[in-house]
């Protein structure tokens, strides 16, 4: 199985908070993997920019260490000092003009696509961005990339927006949600639109519920400060969580465009009932992690490992969302995501509905209904269970069996982390897994009700022990509809 690489034109990328956790984690290894896989052309140069005073080798050396702990593969020396040879790095300070000059200096005046990535804390977009404006470093081929958080709310978002928007146009802003880089989530839309078989079949009359699970066995990491002050509904469901939602859910595009998919992004973002702050205790469950076992370890609560005694951050969240269109009316969307659970594992749990009339005997046993897994992550596949007759003589005995597709084992191919498409994406300009303005907007309008009726009603975390499933009353959230969560397996 070969993968084709298609090279990009030569660009300039400018990574503010070049020394970070980003940077080190997955921005240099995915380039790196990149020049590897030849998609480079010449001359490409990355430069690190952040408050730091490194030398260019200090920046080199730090790339050279991200790669031998980040990259799995073993590689040859020479790659790594012709990808080191690319880095340069200026210490600037966000709001210090001198340091622009430094910059300026250092970019140069060729015209070539160049991309400023902004790997650093929302607070310091609009210094940024304007900064880079009064230095004329925004040329008609700039494009500027922007991480989550995107706000804490719907006004926040807007303010941050709005001072991005004053310097880039919306055609050169990129705002990354890395799960749209996730193979397995490219891949939905080629399962639901490469295939005749499952859209006529993709909703209401067909479909009982959907599932998205996106299960994480980390605890806090070494993030207290930002986790405590956004919590799992910020951090995962406003975004990753909700464009799996649209994913699922949306019509099918005219084509890829990016607009053309986007649009109908959006439409289901605005489709999704509001939930009001009554409804919150119904609808919704909130959880933070107590003491117990995970990944074969014991592990603190995360009180103790916020070192304090008091947070009502929520690091589990459930949700029973509804859509409000012809296509999904009644059809609820069970989601549910947190940190310290029992497994790693995300994944998307098509349940169609149970056939309407069976004619088989009482001895055959149940016929259970069809179920579609996409799992994102570990271990990437697709499980579609069907029912068959159980092999053999004895006469008619049914079974429910999954016809079973695991892309490690069909594809011996790496699997390449999200970043290294989206950089790609960038600069070629394209912007179809990116996040357009109006759909952040949109998200933040669902879920800044959520926010606002879990304060009015006064609904706090329940705990739950670390490794776990999350709070009983997540189980009982399902269940109360007759419904079960899916168990990987
Ligand atoms: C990030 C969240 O966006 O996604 C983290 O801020 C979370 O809290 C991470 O751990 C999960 O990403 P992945 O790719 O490991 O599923």
């Amino acid at each position: 199985m070969t993968s084709q690489t298609i090279p990009v034109d030569p660009f300039d990328l400018i990574v503010f908070g070049g020394t970070g956790d980003l940077s080190e984690r997955k921005l240099i290894p995915a380039l790196f993997e990149r020049q590897l896989a030849g998609q480079f052309s010449e001359p490409t140069r990355i430069i690190g920019a952040s408050r730091s005073k490194l030398s260019d080798d200090e920046f080199r050396s730090f790339a050279r260490k991200a790669i031998a702990d980040h990259v799995k593969e073993d590689v040859d020396d020479h790659e790594i000092r012709t990808f080191l040879d690319r880095l340069s790095y200026v210490s600037v300070d966000a709001k210090a003009g001198t340091d622009f000059d430094k910059l300026k200096k250092a970019i140069g005046k060729d015209e070539r696509t160049r991309v400023f990535y902004l790997a650093v804390a929302p607070n310091l977009f609009g210094d940024i961005a304007k900064n880079l404006a009064a230095h004329g470093l925004v040329t008609p081929l700039s494009r500027i990339v922007v991480e989550k958080p995107i706000g804490r709310s719907l006004q926040s978002a807007t303010e941050l927006n709005d001072e991005i928007g004053s310097v880039f146009g919306e055609q050169q802003i990129f705002r990354i949600d890395h799960y749209l880089g996730k193979e397995t989530v490219q891949n939905l839309m080629v399962l639901r639109f490469g295939n005749a078989l499952f859209e006529p079949l993709w909703n209401s009359a067909h479909i009982d519920h959907v599932q998205i699970t996106v299960a994480e066995t980390v605890g806090l990491e070494d993030r207290v400060s930002y986790y405590d002050k956004a919590g799992a509904l910020r951090d995962m469901v406003q975004n990753h969580i909700l464009q799996l939602v649209c994913l699922v859910a949306m019509e099918p595009p005219s084509s890829l465009d990016a607009d053309a998919v986007r649009d109908e992004k959006l439409k289901v973002l605005r489709s999704l009932k509001r939930i009001n702050g009554q409804e919150g205790p119904k609808l919704t469950v909130r959880g933070q992690y107590r003491a117990g076992a995970s990944s074969g370890g014991a592990v603190k609560g995360y009180l103790e490992e916020l070192g304090s005694t008091e947070s009502d951050t929520e690091t589990f969240v459930a949700i029973k969302a509804e859509i409000e269109n012809w296509r999904w009316a009644g059809v609820p969307f069970y989601l549910r995501t947190g940190k310290r659970l029992a497994q790693r594992g995300s994944e998307i749990v098509i349940q169609f509905k149970p056939i309407p009339h069976s004619i088989f005997d009482e001895s055959a046993g149940p016929v259970t209904a069809n179920q579609l897994v996409i799992r994102l992550q570990p271990d990437e596949g697709v499980r579609q269970w069907i029912m068959i007759k159980d092999p053999g003589p004895g006469g008619m005995r049914l079974r429910h069996v999954p016809l079973d597709m695991s892309f490690a084992e069909s594809f011996k191919v790496r699997n390449p982390d999200a970043y290294e498409r989206l950089l790609m994406d960038v600069i070629r300009g394209n912007q179809t897994l990116f996040m357009r303005r109006d759909e952040v907007e949109a998200a933040w309008r669902w879920i800044d009700p959520i926010l606002a009726g879990w304060e009015e009603n006064g609904q706090k975390v329940q705990g739950y022990t670390a490794g776990t499933w999350g709070p009983s009353s997540s189980i009982a959230l399902i269940e109360r509809d007759g419904r079960t969560w899916h168990e990987s397996d």
